[in-house]
């Protein structure tokens, strides 16, 4: 997406399984060719090793391109508590996205992780063109025809023409992002008249229905509670700050967007709730696979800790994590601003 990206990074899958044949959508199937790929001309499978050499640090793996930029690793444990998330919040939102749209032909995916949901659009909407993009390409190369991965920074300026999809996803992008506004106004020039954008981030910060009178929120001195503030503490020195959530929609309506719609999805932790329970067990499975991940980096570059210490405040955290009794929770934040009509 930025200047450099095209030359280095870009790859695409070239195949496309029986499985495409299986999905039944509205909107018709999109020909294969080297047009369905939206940012770049030809069908290759180039990665320069500035972005596979990537780099460990304390036994676990992260991203080279834009080196430090995002602080959870992208080695396997971290993308399978990537996927199982994408699986939760199928289940609750019982589709892909939420945006009013139908059959989108120009779809971008910011910081796509593993690429489950570009490929899972890609296989409902044979007829849409979906490129997904990240610091990491870990996606897998076998891939829909009408999908595409890149290898970019989305902090960076964009050379996506104005105008060039009809609907932008961004999930979970939290601490990637320094400057919100900066990113929204990429965004909203990026997309048609009349465009979407959805915005999903998960909220960290645990709840508990326990304490209605404080708005569910947690003691202070829970470990649970302590792990998450150092966390807060170390992304703001960092300088990307991960709660942003309050302030969202201000952005996106000063990037130019209308009409905001905000809900928030409140995600069980454990099987706390009947009627929640597979949701409660899949979210803590990915809370307890994404724990250390989110942690480590954060409190060993910026808070100054040990992966020991690091290790030892996390594990506390999530001992705590396993009492189904505390009737846990985390927020997602669901936001579909409408492109302006007369924008772009
Ligand atoms: C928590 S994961 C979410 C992945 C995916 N959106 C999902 O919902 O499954 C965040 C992803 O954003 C990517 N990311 C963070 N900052 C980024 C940036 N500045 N440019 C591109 N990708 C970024 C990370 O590499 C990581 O794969």
């Amino acid at each position: 997406m930025n200047s450099d990206t095209a030359s280095i990074s870009t790859y695409y899958g070239d195949g496309y399984d029986d499985a495409m044949s299986l999905v039944e959508s509205d909107c018709g199937y999109h020909s294969a060719s080297t047009d369905d790929a939206p940012s770049t001309s030809a069908a290759t499978t180039t990665i320069a090793s500035e972005v596979t050499n990537y780099k460990w640090e304390h036994g676990r793996r992260y991203h080279s391109y834009s080196e430090n930029l995002y602080f959870a690793p992208n080695d396997d444990t971290q993308n399978q508590q990537l996927e199982i998330l994408h699986h939760i919040y199928t289940i609750m939102l019982g589709r892909l996205f939420v945006s009013p749209i139908d059959c989108p032909d120009r779809v971008l995916d910011l910081g796509t992780g593993t690429g489950i949901w570009a490929i899972d659009m890609a296989d409902a909407y044979p007829s849409s063109r979906i490129l997904g993009n990240d610091l990491s390409p870990v996606q897998p190369t076998w891939i829909p025809a009408n999908c595409a991965f890149e290898v970019d920074d989305i902090t960076r300026p964009w050379v996506h023409p104005p105008r060039s999809f009809d609907f932008i996803f961004a999930r979970d992008l939290y601490g990637g992002v320094a400057d919100w506004p900066k990113l929204l106004s990429e965004v909203h020039t990026a997309l048609v008249p009349g465009g979407y954008f959805e915005s999903i981030e998960l909220a960290i910060q645990c709840k508990s229905a326990l304490f209605p009178e404080n708005n569910d929120d947690i003691p202070d001195e829970w470990p649970l509670k302590k792990w998450y503030v150092m966390g807060h503490e170390a992304a703001r020195r960092a300088g990307r700050p991960i709660d942003f959530h309050g302030s969202m929609k201000n952005w996106m309506r000063r990037a130019g967007f209308e009409a905001v719609e905000e809900r928030i999805l409140k995600i069980p932790l454990g099987g706390w709730d009947e009627n929640r329970r597979r949701v409660g067990k899949l979210a803590m499975k990915s809370m307890l696979d994404g724990a250390e991940g989110f942690c480590l980096a954060l409190f060993t570059r910026w808070l100054g800790l040990s992966a020991e210490e690091t290790r030892r405040i996390c594990t506390e955290a999530m001992k705590q994590l396993g009492d189904e009794k505390l009737k846990l929770y985390v927020e997602a934040y669901v936001l579909t601003p409408l492109m302006n009509e007369v924008g772009g």
